[in-house]
């Protein structure tokens, strides 16, 4: 389902340039779990913006369900980016001012349409994560918890097929990260595809398939081979 082709980037600065990421291949197939480790600085933001359309490689191709994303036009990627690929943050990404059935609306409200049925979904999704006590309570009025399960929602409002979430438990209590960890793996055998970044060895270890990051360099190893190295 993506196809990522020797994707390298570079960030100038004046006169000077940081190799952030060096040539990086992977094929990922429909339904894979997979985790990107590795120390800060490494290079894991810079590949996973790289593969969900938001920074284009120096060189190199992302090509999801057939499409070059860095060859369509802006247009035509920032909509295969709201129809295919959902994003999970450390941070949330929540909107301030709004609502956490607005949060979870605002992706469908985009495409305009029926905003009643979309209000109805984004309660049925909230529902799911155990907040249909907290519809209408803005962000700064949930615990981080809840706020990531407001992003939950959100991410799975327009039914992506491909989900990049980048420390998506870094901010949480052992209880909430593994309501995020269990999420991801129930979005995984519905058969979605989950790449998620992580410094959590429960979290990694859980994963089909590991990728290290040295100092912009890529590198597998299986899952067995991380529990034989610690
Ligand atoms: N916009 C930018 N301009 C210049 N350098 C950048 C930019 N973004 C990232 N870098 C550099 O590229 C390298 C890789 O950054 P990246 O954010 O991908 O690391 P990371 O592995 O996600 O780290 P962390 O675990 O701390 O989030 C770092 O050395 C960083 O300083
Ligand atoms: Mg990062």
């Amino acid at each position: 389902m993506l196809q990522i082709e020797s994707i390298c980037r570079d960030y100038t600065r004046g006169r000077s340039v940081i190799h952030a990421l060096h040539p990086t291949s992977i094929e990922v197939g429909q339904g894979e779990f997979i985790a990107i480790v590795g120390p800060s600085g490494s290079g894991k933001s810079t590949l996973l913006s790289m593969i969900g359309g938001m920074l284009s490689p120096t060189s190199g191709r992302v090509i999801l369900d057939g499409k070059s994303l860095y060859e369509i036009n802006v247009k035509q990627r920032s909509r295969l980016r709201n129809e295919q690929i959902g994003f999970l943050f450390q941070s949330f990404n929540l909107v301030p001012y709004l609502s956490a059935v607005e949060n979870v609306q605002l992706p469908m409200a985009l495409y305009g349409g029926d905003r009643v049925k979309q209000a109805k979904e984004a309660r049925h999704l909230l529902e799911r994560f155990g907040l249909g006590e907290r519809l209408e309570h803005k962000p700064a009025e949930l615990s981080a918890g809840q706020q990531q399960r407001v992003a939950m929602a959100r991410t799975l409002a327009m039914g992506p097929n491909l989900i990049l979430a980048d420390e998506p438990t870094g901010n949480l209590d052992p209880e909430s990260r593994d309501l995020v960890l269990r999420t991801m793996h129930e979005l995984c055998n519905e058969g979605r595809t989950i790449i998620l970044v992580t410094h959590d060895e429960t979290v990694s270890s859980s994963a089909q398939r590991i990728f290290h990051i040295t100092e912009g360099h890529t590198t597998e190893t299986t899952p067995d081979q991380n529990r034989d190295a610690a």
